[in-house]
């Protein structure tokens, strides 16, 4: 069974609640035939979840959350659960994402505990792995890639491991305008498939793995060509509906 492609735009912090849902308009109006061929996702901020979900509605666009809590509720001040996220029209929540681990101190603990979180309200998690330009320069992308990967998704079974997409960002590449060359990206892909198949067994070749850091119309078509490249998370080019319905098209050639 050939893997569905999907790519998810990760719009970080952009986009008014009002700009949300006419973007989320332009491109459900633009998908046309790819609608259902390829799987389609917008990850606005929190404030524009319900909206850009409802305006989604009757369209093959799906929601993600950029982030979650572990906890179901509680004193977790600016904090947003899973279970809040689903309701609001959610199908997916991103965890790990570099600017996270960088900025916001994410552990590879607190990955492995929101993929649970989301997963126990019927989410489907999106983790981010990726190596730092100096980590790859010391030849430590595989290592650390194997760390975020086994940590991050630590203690799930088969039936779990299933409902996982991985994103492979090169922390290098993204919102730097420099992509890793799509041999670079497949070799990485290669190896997080191979540590999910020791994980998981048989459910790994079922696993998407997207690539991301600075996928544009010009070179997505070229990345996701590579046999481990499952689609895309699109920050930068996710903004605009003309670029993010390039790649999306790029997907299915
Ligand atoms: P970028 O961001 O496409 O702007 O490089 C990708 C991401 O951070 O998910």
């Amino acid at each position: 069974m050939p893997r569905t492609k999907f790519v998810c735009g990760n719009w970080k912090m952009h986009k008014t609640v009002a700009e949300a849902v006419q973007l989320v308009k332009e491109l459900a109006a633009g998908l046309g035939d790819v609608a259902g061929k390829v799987q389609v996702a917008v990850a606005p901020p929190f404030t524009a979840v319900h909206a850009a979900a409802q305006a989604a509605a009757g369209s093959a666009i799906e929601v993600a959350g950029q982030d979650v809590h572990w906890e179901a509720q509680g004193a977790f001040t600016g904090e947003v659960s899973a279970a809040m996220l689903a309701e609001a029209g959610c199908r997916h929540g991103i965890v790990g994402h570099s600017e996270r681990r960088q900025l916001f101190g994410e552990t590879d603990e607190a990955v492995r505990k929101k993929v649970g979180a989301l997963l126990a309200a019927g989410l489907a998690p999106i983790v981010c792995v990726g190596e730092t330009l100096a980590e790859r320069e010391a030849g430590r992308t595989l290592e650390v890639v194997d760390r975020q990967v086994r940590q991050g998704l630590a203690g799930l079974d088969a039936g779990a491991l299933g409902r996982v997409t991985v994103a492979y960002e090169p922390v290098w590449a993204i919102g730097t305008g420099k992509t890793a060359t799509s041999a670079q990206a497949q070799e990485v892909h290669a190896a997080i498939r191979k540590i999910l198949r020791e994980m998981g067994g048989s459910v790994a070749d079922a696993i998407r793995i997207q690539y991301g850091g600075s996928v544009k119309p010009e070179n997505a078509q070229e990345l996701m060509s590579q046999p481990d490249v499952d689609g895309a998370l699109v920050g930068g080019a996710s903004l605009k509906a003309k670029d993010f319905l390039a790649i999306v098209k790029g997907a299915l050639r």
